[in-house]
């Protein structure tokens, strides 16, 4: 990776305007000065994500997270800082210096996808050159073309121990991070290395960039366990963080208008082969909200067609609200009792499939056809669970309009009057709410109501990021080091001055890209950067004034408790108590001057 000159980096925080950014991903409404959205970082319903134009900035008032344009890429598409940079550059056009040569992809994750890339390359060419090209059949056999086996980049690992092996050795890939990756293991009697995946043929999951960044391998033996191997998570790979396939599917979603989910890999492939791209597979782990908010980069429509079985059905339901929950609308894809999209496709036609999603079966119809399937001619108890149970689920959406929808389609199936329904989804409502809060109060210590105190230090904070150079001035003429008493503060206060004291300017744009890995750093910066001040000058005397006080306030405190100690000896006591007085009419001129005089 090159290195990217500062003043290039400054060039690219400049142009990429952080609102267009974001609002490729996220519905950004205007409100005031700013923006607002649902945070694409924890789930909401009401938004508490702020994107500021003039500053640059983001900050979820929510989950407190928050950075400016760099900080959002690293943190939503997961890509170390400069690559961040390089995604901006993209954006705004701008040219940044080439890359000149492998021997410059040192960066860590780079050189975990490298590891990854060896591995998936081996596997595909087997398919397609030399000793092991036979297994390609096994692929031609399940009924995929060479095109759909090619665009997957599907591979085979051969029946031994050290094939993979010797190659990542040649290219000189560290291996104890291929270990991490999950490619080969280290044998615990010889201690020597060998391939992890064998004798199986190999589905590599890639990111929405394109990288590989892990792999599932299907047995093709009978008595091999399991029967999917897949690689365990590494700092590139996060399960129930990514979709397989979805990466193929990006631009079909974009087309279509919708996203159909599936269990399986060769479900996936099913639908690919007949001709529907926009599919991505859950493969292997429950269905969750992560996946819920990548999916909602892209569409808010998701067919869901999972196994026909009971743990299939089961398992769409659930998927299906954690969908809805986020704002997203879920069909279900409800196919017969032994049937998986792969089988049906194969058994039925792709004209049938496409008919069964076409009637929109909602997640709430699908649920009561399911209940009048169990219960012929339900006694009223058992309406009433099932109610109960539905009316839960529904308290849990966002959508107004829809959870209207649901509850006219309910009281129309289950002949109950809607208005009991209304009340009673009301009563779950207001029972949710005071249940939630409860639950943010005690868990989340990070809401805290701040103390005065540290108020004062972040707004003289704020005011040095981003106010006047005039006010800068003022207040670094009036402010030290020991003003401040938060950790983070005394920190970032220590690198401004040095910065100030070097330049004689603070550049607030850099500074985030200084802390860029540290979270807690980031996060500070930008509640201060984001927060309105008001009058600046008015704002900053407040603060100078509140923090001398506070200072003041605690040598008070201080002396008071040595005068009280009996070991102090009486000459001691003496000068304690007139320093006393000292800082007490400190303490009133700063409260007179405070009062009367402008700063
Ligand atoms: P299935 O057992 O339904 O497999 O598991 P499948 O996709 O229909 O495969 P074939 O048609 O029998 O060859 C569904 C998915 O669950 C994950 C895989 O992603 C699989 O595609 N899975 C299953 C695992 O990750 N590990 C397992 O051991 C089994
Ligand atoms: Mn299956």
């Amino acid at each position: 990776m090159p290195r990217i000159p500062e003043d290039k980096i400054d060039e690219v925080r400049a142009s990429a305007n952080i609102v267009h950014y974001i609002q490729q991903f996220v519905n950004l409404k205007k409100a005031g000065q700013n923006f607002k959205g649902l945070c694409p970082f924890h789930s909401e319903k009401t938004p508490s994500f702020v994107v500021s134009p003039e500053k640059q900035l983001f900050k979820c008032f929510g989950c407190g997270k928050g950075g400016n344009v760099f900080t959002f890429i690293k943190e939503y598409e997961k890509v170390p800082f400069i690559e961040a940079v390089q995604k901006a550059a993209e954006f705004a056009g701008i040219a940044l210096p080439k890359d000149d040569g492998p021997s410059e992809n040192t960066g860590y994750f780079q050189q975990l996808y490298a590891i990854n890339e060896t591995a998936c390359s081996f596997f595909e060419q087997n398919l397609w050159n030399g000793q092991y090209k036979r297994y390609l059949q096994y692929f031609i056999d399940r009924n995929l073309s060479e095109e759909t086996i090619k665009k997957f980049r599907l591979g085979f690992a051969p029946d031994s121990y050290e094939k993979l092996l010797p190659l990542l050795k040649s290219a000189g890939h560290d291996l104890e991070e291929a270990a991490n990756l999950g490619l080969i293991n280290r044998s615990e009697k010889s201690q020597g290395w060998f391939d992890k995946f064998r004798f199986r043929v190999i589905f590599p999951f890639h990111n929405t960039a394109g990288r590989i960044i892990g792999f599932g391998g299907r047995k093709l033996r009978e008595e091999q366990q399991p029967k999917y191997l897949n690689s365990p998570e590494s700092p590139i790979y996060k399960k129930g963080e990514i979709l397989y396939g979805l990466h193929q599917a990006i631009q079909s979603v974009r087309e279509n208008g919708f996203l159909y989910i599936v269990e399986g890999y060769f479900d996936l492939l099913r639908l690919v082969e007949a001709g529907i791209n926009n599919v991505a597979a859950v493969s292997g782990t429950a269905f969750t909200e992560n996946q819920a908010r990548l999916i909602r980069r892209y569409t808010k429509n998701v067919y869901i067609a999972f196994d026909g079985d009971s743990a299939g059905r089961k398992a769409s339901v659930r998927a299906a609200q954690i969908i809805e929950k986020e704002g997203l609308s879920a069909f279900i894809v409800r196919l017969p009792d032994d049937e998986d999209p792969d089988t049906f496709i194969l058994n039925f036609s792709t004209a049938a499939f496409e008919e069964i999603r076409k009637k929109n079966l909602s997640p709430l119809e699908f649920q009561i056809d399911a209940f009048f399937q169990e219960n012929k001619n339900p006694p009223l108890e058992e309406k009433e669970s099932f109610i109960e149970n539905v009316l839960n689920q529904l308290a849990e959406l966002p959508n107004q309009v829809k959870t209207g929808l649901y509850l006219h389609q309910l009281s129309d199936r289950l002949q109950i009057n809607e208005s009991l329904l209304v009340d009673q989804l009301n009563r779950f409502k207001r029972f949710r709410l005071k249940n939630k809060t409860k639950e943010e109060a005690t868990a989340s210590p990070k809401i805290k109501t701040h103390s005065g105190m540290y108020k004062a230090e972040a707004g003289i904070l704020g005011l040095l990021l981003n106010g006047k150079s005039e006010i800068r001035n003022t207040i670094l003429g009036e402010i030290g080091i020991d003003s401040f008493t938060n950790p983070n503060f005394i920190r970032l206060f220590e690198y401004l001055i040095q910065e100030y004291e070097e330049t004689g300017g603070l550049n607030p744009g850099r500074l985030l890209d200084r802390f860029s890995e540290d979270e807690e750093m980031v996060k500070t910066i930008t509640e201060l950067s984001i927060a309105e001040y008001g009058d600046e000058a008015k704002f900053a005397k407040d603060c100078v004034f509140q923090l001398k006080r506070f200072q003041l306030e605690k040598r008070n405190t201080e002396l008071a408790q040595l005068i009280k100690q009996e070991a102090a000896s009486d000459d001691a006591v003496l000068h304690y108590q007139r320093s006393l007085m000292e800082t007490k009419k400190q303490l009133n001129e700063l409260t007179k001057q405070h009062r009367s005089q402008a700063f």
